[in-house]
């Protein structure tokens, strides 16, 4: 009998080694240690044995047992890692293939434009601040010399949100705040951009566009005059459209200057000989400006007697039409992507 068990043994051991896949070694498993399997039918033959020869027998069977379950498990082992390692090899990643790139945006040319002016301006010694979109009735018209019913108010359609806050027509509401705010009452340079409202919607005119605002104060004696106010807008359009750009003042009205200027700019198409696009005068109005009104300064704290200065503003969307020759305001709204990523190249020129 022990020959025996040394025979199945053997048999068995040599039939795993040569086991080539995992199918088969299932086979293996089952022929001799299944319940029909060779050994098991080993241990059936026992009763037939003396007593004394039993426990040697089943000692014998049990060892040739777990000789044959080690031999599986390992070959299981191995299988397993084959599979694993087949499996690795398939999902390598190459790692030399180009990535896919992501795109990135690029910025606004309104926005070059605004961080253009404060770049200019700060060198110039001002001051960058910001006021609220969502404005109160105070700061936008009253506290600029426009009080209730002023017909001046009918040139800025609103839009009211209740009757004190509307969305600002007007970045000029930043220059009450500067000015309330200026608790010291000390001068003031500064400059202001941002989004504005108004209710209206054509061709040439959207309920939102970009302002700039542009204030300087300071003590009588320092005498800021008009000519200051010339320099400093040429300086500003010459930098940030072009040398050879020509300025014209004309005399307006604004509420809260006076006197009241509104400055052109030749036109940058046709240099001034007349085109479509100047309507033939050559000159595109740009801006608005004038010597801040003595009744704005008392308003907002300042004694006129003692402190004098000039307030300018303008439209930010013309100033980059001007800027990247912009022949329709409305690309700057319409979020193209083919349009808004040709200013990076521009900017590098
Ligand atoms: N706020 C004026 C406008 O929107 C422009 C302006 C600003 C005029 C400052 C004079 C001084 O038309």
């Amino acid at each position: 009998m022990q020959e025996q068990i040394e025979k199945i043994k053997k048999n068995a051991l040599e039939e795993i080694e040569k086991v080539q896949e995992t199918k088969t070694l299932n086979e293996v498993k089952v022929k001799y240690l299944g319940k029909k399997g060779e050994l098991t039918q080993v241990l059936r033959g026992m009763g037939e044995l003396s007593p004394e020869e039993r426990p040697k027998v089943g000692n014998s069977v049990n060892k040739a047992r777990s000789e044959i379950e080690k031999a599986i498990e390992e070959k299981e082992e191995k299988f397993a890692n084959q599979e694993l390692q087949k499996k690795l090899e398939k999902e390598t990643i190459d790692i030399t293939l180009p990535g896919s790139k992501i795109k990135r945006g690029s910025k606004h040319p309104v926005n070059r434009v605004i961080e253009e002016i404060e770049d200019l301006f700060v060198s110039m010694g001002y001051d960058v601040v910001a006021g609220p979109e969502l404005e109160t009735d105070e700061f936008c018209f009253e506290r600029l010399n426009l009080p209730k019913g002023h017909p001046a108010r009918d040139m800025q359609d609103s839009f009211y949100i209740t009757n004190e806050y509307l969305l600002r027509t007007q970045t000029s509401a930043v220059q009450a705040r500067t000015m309330l705010a200026n608790t010291e009452k000390t001068p003031i340079r500064m400059i202001c951009a941002g989004k504005t409202y108004r209710r209206e919607d054509d061709a040439t005119h959207s309920h939102q566009f970009g302002q700039v605002e542009g204030l300087v104060i300071d003590k009588k004696e320092r005498n800021v005059s008009l000519a200051d106010l010339k320099g400093t807008l040429e300086i500003f359009v010459k930098k940030l459209i072009g040398k050879n750009c020509e300025l014209r003042f004309r005399p307006s009205y604004f509420p809260f200057t006076e006197p009241s200027y509104e400055v052109d700019v030749s036109c940058f198409k046709c240099g001034g000989k007349g085109c479509s696009l100047c309507k033939q005068t050559g000159w595109i109005e740009v801006l608005g400006a004038g010597i801040v009104h003595p009744n704005v300064l008392k308003m907002n704290g300042y004694d006129p007697e003692k402190y004098g200065g000039f307030a300018f503003g303008t439209g930010l969307e013309r100033l980059a039409m001007f800027k990247y020759e912009i022949p329709d305001m409305r690309y700057l709204y319409a979020n193209d992507i083919r349009f808004l990523s040709q200013f990076d190249r521009k900017d590098e020129e």
